[in-house]
């Protein structure tokens, strides 16, 4: 579940997008858009309730940390058997810095800031986390292909590396591994970006074994954000803006069964679900006039089955 407010992605994709043309950001800005649309003024882009920021056009602060100042808060996850957020964070630029910090749900103090390193200074960039049922939270490393694994106390237990994290093609690596969630039946589903790959890592054996989700009808390449919208239905944000990926075997394979195209000048970097509704947050393209978050309900046009069937989850 990342709620990417600044990232490797915006760095690079700032050069696709500082070439639409202003006039169309406008245009596409005032335009009715075609299905509901909860913005939210930002003041900063700090920690907020998205939940709330749905359903009132107000962003809230929850937390100020000053120790963290100058880095970037990047996935989230709620954990809510400990009543805790965890929150990936990292020096956008430097690539110093990588941290996971936890905060309580009702008092927002900081109940660790775990400093997640890496060998011989390999750089690196903390983007997501997820949490098992344990409460051990994974995060991606979307640098140098890696997932670290830190103990409910916060302490860090381990890293998971796998040669299938790597992809073939140097470029191709150059944003990895980034989106991940944790699935009820104790694996992790996580997405390499730039190649679309989707792995299946099984938490619950020792060695953490990985394997190659093989994906049908279609490429999940430029894929950010995940979240489940079931046990078997997983919404992949990122360009598209969404796809629906369905699997029926334990996510050994999977077919991308629904596209959502949301506004094209903004770039959705994580989806949220909340009583069956898919939320995707846009980070790119902040509004016009004003500055504003997007979060757009994603409609899936199903791409099987009989014609056009719009599916409002
Ligand atoms: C990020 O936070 C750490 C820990 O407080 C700090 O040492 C570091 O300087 C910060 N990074 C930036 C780029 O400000």
């Amino acid at each position: 579940m990342a709620f990417s407010l600044c990232s490797t992605k915006t760095l690079l994709l700032f050069f696709l997008i500082s070439a639409i043309p202003v006039a169309f950001i406008i245009s596409s800005e005032l335009a009715k858009p075609p299905t509901h649309v909860a913005s939210a003024r930002s003041p900063s882009p700090k920690i907020t309730d998205r939940h709330r920021k749905r359903l009132f056009l107000k962003e809230v602060t929850v937390v100020k940390d000053p120790a963290l100042a100058g880095n970037s808060s990047l996935g989230i996850v709620v954990d809510r058997p400990r009543n805790r957020l965890l929150v990936a964070i990292s020096d956008l630029l430097g690539n110093k810095y990588n941290a996971l910090a936890a905060y309580d749900l009702s008092t927002w103090d900081r109940l660790f800031l775990t400093k997640l390193g890496g060998p011989d200074n390999e750089k690196a960039f903390a983007d997501d986390v997820a949490v098992d049922a344990e409460g051990n939270a994974y995060v991606t490393d979307a640098k140098s292909n890696k997932i670290w694994k830190v103990g409910a106390d916060g302490k860090f237990v381990s890293f998971i590396r796998n040669p299938l994290f790597i992809a073939k093609e140097w470029y191709k690596n150059l944003i990895g591994l980034n989106g991940i969630v944790y699935h009820p039946d104790g694996f992790l589903i996580v997405i390499h970006t730039f190649s679309g790959m989707l792995y299946k890592i099984d938490v619950t054996k020792e060695d953490h074994e990985v394997k190659l989700i093989k994906v049908a009808g279609g490429s999940l390449a430029f894929g950010d954000g995940l979240e489940l919208l079931s046990p078997t239905k997983l919404v992949v944000a990122g360009n598209p803006s969404g796809r629906l990926v369905e699997s029926l075997d334990g996510w050994e394979t999977a077919s991308v069964v629904a596209k959502f195209k949301g506004p094209a000048h903004r770039l959705a970097t994580a989806a949220t679900v909340k009583d069956g509704r898919v939320y995707l947050n846009h980070l790119l393209g902040m509004g016009y006039p004003k500055k504003q978050h997007a979060l757009v309900e994603a409609v899936f046009y199903f791409l099987r089955g009989e014609g056009n069937l719009n599916c409002w989850f």
